[in-house]
């Protein structure tokens, strides 16, 4: 920050109440479309905030789109909690999702709840996600057990990306269809309060979802989710390169930044930055006393005299 304290947070609404877990499943039931967002630092967390969006996960995306890894596998636990504290600072009503990071929950349900829990105090968000079903289900289990709301992700997930065949569609054949049911509806019974669905054909996607009671988030899974989650700096064009089929670009904030660092570059070179706006003023009289010191200053060096303090 260049200068002074300052504060960005922005008015939340009297009337929003912070999102509960029942409020989620009551947004299901009544049909209301839940939208989710990632967020990875305050200022994210603000816009998710500002923009009254329903859930916040503090995503393990974070690798590939602020850490500039090649692969979400490579985050750390460390490095998610840095992030994850500073969106809960910007964060006052949206439900907070702290993604666990590959190697955090894997090994036994005992490293899974530590993790979770870990995840938890020193971030703040008030519920976990884990990704797959298979072993994930035990680990679902013991986390809820112990406390903590776990939501559940199917589907591609990017963690294990490259034993599923690398970042494609899952579910298009009847029995990769079969086994995403299975998983969601073995996470569904462990407790799970919601289920992340990426990257699944929106016709196996609707045959699941009419099967489970618990609410649905979709990445490039479909309409008939209970709702809908894209990567911050996805949907507002901050991210360059491929980008999934899934993702809707709704600005391109990447073009708009570039220009403005463009525009100040070419004004400093100019020297047309900074203008009178931009610089403090002194006092005429406080002015003219520090000229005059420099004056008697330059005087005595060049006489070699001492110089005498102003009275
Ligand atoms: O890490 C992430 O951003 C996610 C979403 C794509 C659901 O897991």
């Amino acid at each position: 920050m260049s200068s002074g304290a300052r504060s960005h947070t922005a008015p939340t609404p009297d009337n929003r109440r912070p999102v509960s877990l029942p409020r989620l499943a009551e947004m299901k039931e009544n049909g209301e479309p839940i939208v989710m967002v990632t967020a990875y630092d305050y200022p994210s967390a603000t816009v998710a905030e500002a923009a009254g969006v329903d859930v916040v996960l503090v995503g393990d995306s974070a690798a590939n789109v602020v850490l500039g890894y090649p692969g979400t596998e490579l985050v750390s636990m460390e490095e998610m909690i840095i992030l994850g504290k500073a969106v809960r600072r910007g964060l006052k009503t949206p439900l907070m999702v702290g993604d666990m990071p590959m190697g955090s929950y894997e090994a036994s349900n005992e490293i899974a709840i530590q993790s979770a829990q870990r995840l938890v105090k020193e971030t703040g968000c008030q519920t976990v996600k884990l990704e797959a079903g298979g072993l994930s289900v035990e680990r679902a289990r013991a986390i809820v057990r112990a406390g903590i709301p776990v939501m559940g992700h199917v589907g591609l997930t990017p963690q294990t990306a490259t034993a599923l065949g690398g970042y494609k569609a899952q579910g298009k054949t009847a029995k990769g269809a079969i086994q995403l049911l299975e998983d969601a509806l073995a996470l569904q019974s462990v407790g799970c309060f919601a289920i992340v669905f990426e990257a699944v054909p929106a016709a196996i996607t609707e045959a699941i979802v009419a099967k489970l009671e618990v609410p649905t988030i979709g990445i490039g899974a479909g309409p008939a989710t209970s709702g809908q989650v894209l990567v911050f700096h996805d949907l507002l064009g901050i991210t360059t390169g491929h980008m999934a089929k899934f993702v809707k670009r709704y600005a391109d904030v990447h073009e708009t930044m570039v220009a403005a660092v463009e525009r100040y570059r070419d004004e400093v070179r100019s020297r047309y930055f900074p203008e009178p706006d931009h610089v403090y003023s002194v006092e005429p009289a406080e002015l003219d006393e520090f000229r005059r010191y420099l004056d008697q200053e330059s005087l005595a060096s060049q006489k070699a005299w001492e110089w005498e303090p102003l009275s």
